[in-house]
């Protein structure tokens, strides 16, 4: 069990370049599945780096268990990462590449031979020592990394975007798996992701990152409900947001006013956020205001409703019956329960 610190890391590739990495403090708990979430290029697979030990930071500090191990070169920190590409030795055969790190640590033949097995066995890959990695399909590629990973017995686990590469039905295998393979082994693990969805299911905590720098650091269901921001509302779907002024309990809006439950956000300026499965069509009472129906698609197990309100064209799910009941061109009353209003400060 291990746990991983980030002080204030900070990386620039060059001395004229940006900071690819800026002042990240992330404090990642032992035994659990943390995801760094964000955008193409903003800094997630460098920041994976620096904890593997293949790049050095440029300011910072990383702990495990409270040690620095900025000192210890990648091949004794413990931490072992799977690339992205898998980066497969294609001469070699698959117990060859999983058996890879065990004979540079000079550990005997049969031996090897043994852990190979159990590990590939662990992978679900019993009886593939023989075959060369062009010979596996890109799933199987992918376990074949995992398994040469694990085998070391690392203290941290740290993988790069493991299901992007992998079609949808094989995504939700490898899930399984990897999700499996770590409540077995309690092996810390970070994994990269740009994809929000694989995030929440495999995740403990997320890590949201913009721009190289953290956004917010949470359970899954937070980036829902309590989100910091209108960017992070809108990375995890958010289409909803309505400007405001608060003054303590109420927000002025040009669509009215509304009543919100207690926030710890200062008086002033905001954005009031609002899940579209929590916006209440045709229902009256307090927060409610006049809409009328744009469109809507019927998805089956639900339907979408866009509303316009004034200057803003609001998102409503609700379930699939409605749409027998609601229609476009309507106008109509639509709710924003209290308890499921949030709020945000203005972006600058
Ligand atoms: N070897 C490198 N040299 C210079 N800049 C790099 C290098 N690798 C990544 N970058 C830059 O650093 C930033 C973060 O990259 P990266 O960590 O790969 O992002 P992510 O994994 O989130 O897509 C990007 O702007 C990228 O262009
Ligand atoms: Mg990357």
């Amino acid at each position: 069990m291990t746990q991983v610190n980030l002080l204030q890391l900070s990386k620039a590739y060059s001395s004229a370049d940006t900071y690819a990495v800026h002042n990240l403090t992330l404090e990642i708990a032992s035994g659990q599945i943390t995801a760094l979430l964000g955008p193409s290029g903003c800094g997630k697979t460098t920041t994976l780096k620096m904890i593997a030990g293949l790049l050095r930071p440029t300011q910072g500090d990383i702990t495990f268990d409270g040690q620095s191990v900025l000192g210890i070169p990648a091949e004794r920190r413990g931490a072992v990462m799977v690339f992205q590409n898998y980066l497969l030795f294609p001469y070699m055969s698959v117990g060859e590449n999983v058996g890879f790190g065990l004979k540079m640590r000079g550990v005997d033949q049969q031996t090897i031979r043994r852990k190979v097995a159990e590990i590939l066995d662990l992978v679900k890959l019993s009886g593939f020592e023989d075959r060369r990695p062009k010979q596996l399909s890109g799933g199987q590629q992918q376990r074949v990394a995992l398994a040469r990973a694990l085998i070391v017995e690392p203290k941290v686990l740290l993988l790069d975007e493991p299901l992007s590469n992998l079609d949808a039905h094989l995504r939700d295998e490898m899930r399984e798996l990897i999700l499996n393979i770590q409540r077995q082994l309690r092996i810390t693990t970070i994994f990269v992701t740009h994809d929000q969805e694989e995030a929440v299911v495999l995740a403990d905590k997320i890590a949201l990152m913009f721009d190289g720098e953290l956004q917010q650091f949470d359970r899954p269901n937070a980036f829902y409900k309590r989100p910091i921001s209108v960017r992070a509302a809108r990375f995890f779907g958010g289409v909803n947001f309505v400007d405001g002024v608060k003054r303590g309990e109420r927000v002025e809006t040009p669509l009215g006013i509304f009543h919100v439950n207690r926030q710890e956000i200062p008086d002033g300026p905001v954005v009031i956020t609002i899940r579209p499965e929590n916006l209440k069509l045709g229902e009256e009472g307090e927060n409610a205001i006049q809409g009328r129906i744009r469109s809507h698609v019927y998805l089956g197990t639900h339907a979408r409703f866009k509303v316009e309100a004034g200057q803003w064209h609001l998102e409503v799910v609700a379930e699939a019956s409605s749409v027998e009941q609601f229609h476009d061109g309507e106008i109509l009353s639509l709710k924003f329960p209290r308890e499921n209003i949030w709020l945000v400060p203005t972006e600058k």
